[in-house]
């Protein structure tokens, strides 16, 4: 295996298929947008819209998920140029961490400067509710205690360094800015805080499992999103990622209730509005409240 095996999915793999979306795409993209399931709907807020299906790209993964569109679309968020991936990729469709991550590359060899991510996840807090909208603050990798990391594998350094800092993965001052806009919006009632595990799925999770990761530390549990975020900052690019609560995990062995795919895909739509609402206000402020920042800092 590794270091000797090719890199299928290396800089050079990841530049050819950026300059290629870069020479057909209307917009070189300064936030990168990843839509997760039921929430595809974000996509549609975009402007002047130039949308790619993933069989369209060159050497781009397939989507292999119901409720993943599988479609790039390039656009305009109040002048702001975006990029939205409608249909992420997942470890349980079978695919090498590194591929379901070369996506996040592609963003940052095109330009773009903040990542944001979205899911659907099951919540183990025991005040969440299904529809509650949960700001990851933090994150606990699952699979990677297993050896599977999106950067195991020789290091690229025009990526970025070998052993990349996660203590900051969730900047800060974007959290911030979700808050004060969730609070503007109304959403305060629905809108947390919280720390996302990831799991290699597709299965989901058992009872005893449920419990255990509660106790661990978890607020929500999913199957996305961390490879994603680990890439992200390994290149320096700004993080921010939320996760709507689809389904309460199962946490009582007297509990009928049962983890399934529709009642995910049915959150998704019923909050589906107000997310895109809070996504696409953040959006539009990002930059705002960088400037912000810097006149605070002046004095
Ligand atoms: N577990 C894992 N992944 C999920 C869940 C869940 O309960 N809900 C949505 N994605």
């Amino acid at each position: 295996m590794f270091p000797e095996a090719p890199c299928k999915y290396g800089y050079e793999e990841c530049k050819a298929t950026a300059d290629w979306l870069l020479d057909h795409a209307p917009v070189r993209p300064l936030v990168g947008i990843v839509c997760g399931s039921g929430l595809g709907g974000l996509a549609e807020m975009l402007k002047d819209q130039k949308v790619f299906s993933y069989s369209d790209i060159p050497d781009f993964p397939q989507s292999t998920v119901h409720g993943h569109a599988g479609r790039l679309v390039f656009g305009t968020l109040k002048g702001k140029p975006c990029v939205c991936m409608q249909g992420r990729f997942h470890l349980y469709e079978g695919y090498p961490v590194q591929k379901i991550t070369m996506p996040i590359r592609i963003f940052k060899l095109m330009g773009v400067e903040t990542v944001i991510l979205t899911n659907a996840a099951g919540g183990l807090n025991q005040d969440y509710k299904v529809g509650d909208v949960m700001i990851i603050k933090d994150h606990i990798n699952m699979p990677g205690f297993a050896g599977s990391n999106p950067l195991c594998g020789p290091n690229d350094e025009r990526f970025g360094t070998r052993f990349p800092c996660m203590s900051d993965a969730y900047d800060r001052k974007l959290r911030q800015l979700a808050s004060e806009v969730g609070a503007e919006l109304g959403y305060s009632n629905f809108l947390k805080e919280g720390v996302y595990c990831v799991l290699g799925g597709p299965s989901f999770e058992t009872i005893a499992e449920c419990r255990m990761l509660n106790r661990l530390g978890a607020d929500a549990v999913g199957m996305s999103t961390v490879h994603e975020v680990i890439v992200a900052r390994h290149c320096g690019m700004r993080v921010f990622a939320l996760s709507l609560i689809s389904n309460q995990a199962v946490m009582d062995y007297d509990s009928q209730e049962k983890a399934n795919h529709e009642e995910v895909l049915q959150t998704g739509e019923q909050r589906s509005q107000q997310l895109v609402k809070l996504v696409s206000t953040i959006v539009t402020r990002i930059d705002q409240h960088k400037r912000e920042e810097c006149t605070r800092s002046d004095h």
